[in-house]
């Protein structure tokens, strides 16, 4: 595979990770993951994480990757641009949905460690959160497929990419989310 063909694949696995934070806004309200609960005299998470969140926004995330393995079986039955072969596939698919609301959580928890407020921007953090707790999961559970998507050879040029990429594309959907009045804040 070429550099962009390797980048291009990278980045469409990654598509299930990237979506679990614009559906959470979507599916969000209702019980917070804390239940309100506070520590050392601050929220634990805050009101913006709750378990429609959580859980509207991974089952969004595999319902996304499953839909990719429609697509890319006819084409490439054996590893379904990237995915992998089946079984394994639909473990990196749920790995990557979870991981990345898990790590939107821990940022959350960070913040409020910090004294910030729900909702209060947070450069590098609330850009980075989701994708580090994606790949961080994936590469706890899925070390091989891991390395071999992003680290070994020009695989490693995939996740410069990710890493240039991602924060743009979350901009550019939380303006459009703010905008049509979903989100409150435009980061
Ligand atoms: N959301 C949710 N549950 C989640 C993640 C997000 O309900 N697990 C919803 C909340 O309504 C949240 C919105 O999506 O306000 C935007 O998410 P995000 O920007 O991650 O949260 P913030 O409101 O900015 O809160 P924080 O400061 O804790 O990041
Ligand atoms: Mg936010």
């Amino acid at each position: 595979m070429d550099v962009l063909q390797t980048i291009a694949q990278g980045i469409w696995v990654f598509l299930p990770a990237l979506l679990p934070n614009s559906a959470a806004v979507l599916f969000g309200g209702g019980t917070p993951i804390d239940f309100g609960r506070s520590w050392r005299g601050k929220r634990v998470l805050g009101g913006g994480k709750t378990w429609n969140g959580l859980l509207g926004g991974v089952a969004s995330g595999v319902l996304l990757g499953f839909i990719q393995l429609l697509v890319a079986s006819p084409f490439d039955a054996e590893n379904h641009f990237g995915f992998g072969p089946i079984p394994q596939a639909v473990g990196v698919i749920f790995v990557l949905a979870l991981g990345s609301l898990l790590g939107d959580i821990t940022g959350a928890f960070i913040k409020r460690r910090l004294g910030m407020a729900r909702g209060e921007k947070a450069i590098g953090l609330d850009q980075y959160d989701f994708v580090a707790g994606a790949l961080l999961l994936a590469l706890l559970i899925f070390p091989a497929w891991f390395l071999k998507t992003y680290v070994q050879g020009e695989a490693i040029f995939a996740l410069i990419a990710l890493l240039i990429l991602v924060p743009l594309i979350h901009r550019a959907v939380n303006v459009i989310g703010y905008r049509r009045g979903l989100k409150k804040e435009p980061w």
